[in-house]
């Protein structure tokens, strides 16, 4: 995707993986709204990053930004003590922002496209936990018609997954595999 003059919002950009994120963008010419809940460490970054790219170009605050183009969901923490805020920083709030950023960019509703990154790990899918003698697998079907599936949401049927749903069959063929 050409990233110059493009309008990217990203969570938590004061530092680490959303730090280096907001400046490879505004590398590429791309305009950058970041936001973090480190407020000194989100000015910090934000006076770093104006003085290098200019101040028109990376903003760390709300403000009227026009069109997202781009939405990376890279807010999160990993601290298993605060299991629930975990899971409502690390998914719920990456589904959330999904949400947004979808009824913001949509075609079919005036939207004019745009890009949704996750940014997720490959240590949810195979834990390390060999010593332990247990194995975790994460299975990922595509939609398989089962009960759950009586969603009446035209977001979902609208798209090329639900038109090409399993078999019950196939899918449990999957898992045996
Ligand atoms: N570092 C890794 O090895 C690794 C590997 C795979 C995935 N990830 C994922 O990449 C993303 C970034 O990780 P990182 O290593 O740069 O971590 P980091 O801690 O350096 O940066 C994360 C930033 O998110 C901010 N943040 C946390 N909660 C927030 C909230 N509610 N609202 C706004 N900002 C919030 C933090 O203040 C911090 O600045 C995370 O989603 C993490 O789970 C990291």
């Amino acid at each position: 995707m050409e990233l110059y003059g493009k309008g990217v919002f990203l969570t938590g950009g004061a530092r680490g993986l959303g730090r280096g994120m907001t400046e490879a963008l505004l590398s590429k010419g791309a305009k950058v709204l970041f936001c973090d809940i480190l407020t000194d460490a989100g000015k910090s970054a934000e006076a770093e990053l104006q003085a290098k790219y200019g101040a028109d170009n990376v903003i760390f605050r709300r403000t009227d930004f026009g069109a997202v183009d781009i939405c990376v969901n890279n807010a999160g923490i990993m601290d298993e003590r605060v299991l629930e805020r975990m899971v409502a920083v690390n998914m719920v709030a990456k589904i959330r922002g999904s949400q947004l950023a979808l009824d913001h960019m949509r075609r079919d509703r005036g939207g004019r496209g745009g890009l949704i990154i996750n940014m997720v790990s490959t240590t949810g899918k195979n834990p390390k936990m060999a010593e332990m003698g247990v194995t975790w697998r994460a299975l990922c079907p595509y939609i398989v018609l089962t009960d759950l599936i009586t969603v009446e949401d035209d977001q979902i049927h609208d798209t090329p997954a639900f038109r090409s749903v399993l078999q019950m069959l196939t899918a449990t063929d999957g898992f045996l595999q």
